[in-house]
């Protein structure tokens, strides 16, 4: 199956797609996103993902050109063109095409954007095994609960973390508080208990970070948002990462320190089959 594009209004093959040089997205990162998993044609809390390109598109002041069941049915419409059985959706809208000026441009048409590709999948010795993660100060702006696609000192982290052999950055402040990964929510396990950072701007506010909250109260183990220390991350017993394409990922190691026995921890584990048991049901 191809990966395939819709582009303001039409399904095209992805390598037909194209935007603007002058396009606000492509100029000035001017732009918000999401991305969604369906699993066997069934997109994962689509609710949630939409709602939130809502608000992150009103975080920047930014009109998306279409209604939110406009959004569900070409979603859906694009799922079974794609063919894939796990789609992973990839949506953007930016601010249109303009000649380059920082003020906003007048009576522009935002450029809407969606592609369907294969969902990838982490290999299974790697979820077995748990992955590694190095440290990074957080050099982002203020309002990283906007999912925007101004992600250059994300990608700097990722790239950072990826030539030192890791897998992730940890993103935390310069008083060693642990807000988020590159391109995850991060989670620890302490006594029996799933701890995460609470939502704040430093944060992206994560769909599947709350499917974890929820998942692990319907399992009967405690949850905590709070502030969290670097410190407290190396003395857990187990950590792990969320996102939506990651799922749930144990990891064994944060810079030189070994978390708990070095194995993704039981809890991680339950979480993640979980989730598992959830996704592939169809009433996901
Ligand atoms: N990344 N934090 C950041 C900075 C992210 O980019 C993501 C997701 C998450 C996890 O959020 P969610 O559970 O809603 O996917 C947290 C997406 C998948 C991406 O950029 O590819």
């Amino acid at each position: 199956m191809p990966d395939i594009a819709y582009l303001n209004g039409s399904f095209m093959p992805i390598d037909q797609a194209t935007v603007s040089i002058n396009d606000r997205g492509f100029v000035f990162a001017d732009g918000i996103y999401e991305v969604i998993v369906a699993y066997a044609g069934h997109p994962f809390r689509l609710t949630q993902h939409l709602r939130r390109l809502e608000r992150s598109a009103a975080e920047i002041r930014l009109a998306i050109p279409k209604s939110t069941k406009q959004m569900e049915e070409l979603i859906q419409a694009g799922i079974k063109r794609a063919g894939f059985d796990d789609t992973m959706i990839y949506l953007q809208v930016t601010r249109g095409a303009a000649p380059r000026q920082h003020a906003f441009p007048e009576n522009v048409q935002p450029t809407f954007v969606a592609t369907f590709r294969e969902k990838p999948i982490i290999p299974a010795d790697k979820r077995r095994s748990g992955v590694n993660l190095i440290t990074i100060e957080d050099r982002r702006w203020g309002n990283c609960f906007v999912k925007s696609i101004a992600l250059l000192p994300n990608t700097l982290a990722y790239q950072q973390a990826r030539e030192a052999g890791a897998y992730e950055a940890i993103l935390h402040s310069a008083a060693g508080i642990v807000h988020e990964c590159s391109a995850s929510n991060v989670f620890f396990v302490k006594e029996g208990r799933v701890i995460t950072p609470a939502k704040t701007n430093k944060n992206l506010h994560g769909i599947t970070r709350q499917v974890v909250l929820d998942f692990a109260e319907d399992l009967d183990i405690e949850t905590v948002e709070a502030t969290v220390s670097l410190d407290s991350l190396l003395e857990a017993d187990e950590v792990f990462l969320s996102g939506t394409t990651m799922e749930v990922l144990g990891v064994i190691r944060i810079d030189d320190h070994t978390i708990g026995d070095g194995k993704v921890g039981p809890i991680t584990e339950r979480l993640f089959q979980h989730l598992s048991e959830v996704t592939q049901s169809s009433s996901a």
